[in-house]
């Protein structure tokens, strides 16, 4: 059984683009979703990532993986990276590829020029192609900071900060054209790594019919990882101005809720969670993007629990389900 129930409801009309869209980070999560979405909407597309492992978009596009442009190549290698960009003539570019907070604090310097490096090398190659529709992932982490505030600092924030700040000075000083996303906690099949993907894990050990316990509880931002990709996608389908970043949170509902949705799936599921919250505000606002790039669908937290859940079932069922991380 194929999982296209996963974007059925979320494909757009094939003539949004007048030429192919270019997606960094392809061998991660919302890339997966991101690159399933235009493929299945007939768009072409060309993945970038460092590694040719395409495990997580095979979950979702199974056979048809092999259809999709793919180029390994390190974000940091300007020169590499605007040689194959170039080459597609591409009308858009979706930037995914970075490293998530555990990594940036393990391997700052790297986390700096993945994170930081790589997207300066995005702008500048939108630049010299004068690419007029470029999206980049920044993160609520960038809300740590300046110091001192109500949420966590960390590495990855401040590289996300950098990024948000430089995307203002190519658009003032040379008319790059960008919008930053700052996605709260993503959910849903090939989420499988980062602090944030315990919820994720959770839907996954039920349907593994294992133990599992999230180490946090209380008010939370689920971010169906659809949802996501639909909100990037969405971003650039028009030729943009300024530079604008926003943040993107899906539906602020509790832990304990999501647990309470997990346990009517399988009622036999040992899955618990501790009295901890997660240091990220889970409630803002997604009402700005919506305005500024036109609407998007929404899935609620039900119905994006109860696809991953049934998602994981086939999988196990096919003997294709990944091994839970820890
Ligand atoms: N998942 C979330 O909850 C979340 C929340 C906020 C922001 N974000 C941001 O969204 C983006 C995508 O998130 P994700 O969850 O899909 O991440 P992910 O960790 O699943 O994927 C990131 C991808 O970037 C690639 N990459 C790393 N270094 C690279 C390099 N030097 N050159 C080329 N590719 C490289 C990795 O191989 C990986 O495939 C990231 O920038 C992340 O920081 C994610």
């Amino acid at each position: 059984m194929s999982l296209d129930f996963l974007t059925d409801d979320l494909l757009i009309k094939n003539n949004s683009f007048d030429g192919p869209v270019v997606v960094t980070g392809a061998a991660g999560c919302i890339a997966a979703w991101v690159l399933t979405i235009l493929h299945r909407s007939n768009i072409p597309c060309v993945a970038i990532d460092l590694t040719d492992n395409k495990n997580r978009l095979e979950l979702l596009l199974g056979n048809e993986t092999n259809k999709i442009d793919w180029k390994v190549c390190d974000i940091t290698h300007l020169e590499k990276l605007s040689k194959i960009i170039t080459s597609f003539k591409p009308s858009a570019i979706i930037h995914l590829a970075g490293l998530q907070v555990p990594f940036c604090a393990e391997n700052p310097s790297l986390g700096a020029r993945v994170n930081v490096e790589g997207t300066i090398n995005i702008l500048e190659i939108a630049k010299k192609a004068n690419i007029k529709r470029t999206v980049y992932a920044s993160s609520v982490a960038a809300l740590g900071l300046p110091p001192n505030g109500p949420w966590k600092e960390t590495l990855y924030g401040a590289y996300k900060l950098a990024n948000e700040h430089t995307a203002f000075v190519y658009w003032s000083d040379w008319q790059v054209p960008s919008i930053g996303i700052r996605p709260n906690i993503v959910y849903g099949l090939a989420r499988d790594q980062g602090m944030s993907s315990k919820n994720t894990l959770a839907i996954q050990a039920a349907a593994l019919d294992k133990k599992y316990e999230i180490p946090f509880n209380g008010k939370y931002s689920w971010l169906y990882a659809g949802e996501a990709a639909i909100a990037f996608i969405t971003s650039v389908i028009k030729d943009l101005t300024g530079s604008h970043v926003f943040n993107l949170n899906g539906s602020c509902e509790t832990i304990e809720y999501g647990l309470s949705l997990i346990k009517e799936l399988s009622k036999e599921a040992n899955i618990t969670c501790v009295n901890k919250s997660f240091p990220f505000p889970p409630d803002l606002d997604d009402l700005p993007l919506r305005n500024h790039i036109g609407d998007y669908p929404s899935i609620s937290v039900k119905k994006g629990i109860e696809n991953t859940f049934r998602a994981f079932e086939i999988l196990k069922s096919k003997g294709r389900c990944p091994s839970l991380s820890e």
